[in-house]
């Protein structure tokens, strides 16, 4: 067994991205990070799934328009509760949009397949950042559900948001939090008898 490896799997916490803090990684370490990012199972090997990096750069453009959009909501409250949440997309200091972009009407390979093939490559990149030394959290918010604020984003129609991955240098250490009673969501098969 790979110790270290385990170790980490079994101990893997997030930071919150209100935590994660400069340096970001570079161009060529998130790189490396999003090749690690692309290796998941796929059935298939449609790669149903894309990038969308939101840097130091565009971050506050982006945020603006959010908080433009936010103004469309039903009603004035929530337009202010969106236009707050719009701003912790600001926190971090890089975000990547992990996009599911799926072929609908494929043959063989179910959509449901392809979907969960891009939560895959969401959770191998939190553990990509981890293991060059950052730390990463795996958020949507109201933004990965609306029509308006996913064209913003740089979603085309038939696209999903699979998560916004905050990357950055985590400002404080992980803490612990209850995990799944195994035994409890475990059970072996047993042939049914009606
Ligand atoms: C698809 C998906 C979307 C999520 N969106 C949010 C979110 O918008 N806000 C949030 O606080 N946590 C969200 N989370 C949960 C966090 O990523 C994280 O799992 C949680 O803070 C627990 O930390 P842990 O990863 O250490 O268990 C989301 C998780 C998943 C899988």
């Amino acid at each position: 067994m790979n110790d270290r490896l385990a170790d980490y799997l079994k101990t893997r916490r997030t930071i919150p991205s209100v935590q994660l803090r400069e340096p970001a990684p570079d161009r060529k370490t998130l790189r490396d990070m999003l090749t690690i990012a692309a290796r998941v199972p796929d059935h298939g090997k449609l790669a149903p799934w894309r990038f969308i990096i939101f840097d130091r750069d565009t971050r506050e453009a982006v945020v603006a328009g959010l908080i433009r959009i936010a103004k469309h909501a039903p009603d004035e409250k929530e337009g202010q509760t969106r236009a707050e949440k719009a701003k912790g997309f600001a926190d971090a200091p890089l975000i990547v949009g992990v996009v599911s972009a799926p072929i609908v009407d494929h043959p063989k390979i179910p959509l449901w397949e392809q979907q969960l093939s891009a939560g895959a490559v969401c959770l191998n990149l939190l553990h990509a950042a981890q293991a060059h030394g950052f730390s990463a959290q795996w958020l949507t918010g109201w933004f990965a559900y609306d029509d308006e604020a996913k064209a913003w984003l740089g979603l085309k129609s038939g696209e999903r948001v699979a998560g916004f991955i905050h990357i950055g240098t985590p400002a404080m250490p992980p803490s612990e939090r209850d995990r799944p009673d195994l035994d409890a969501i475990t059970t072996a098969w047993q042939p049914r008898t009606a």
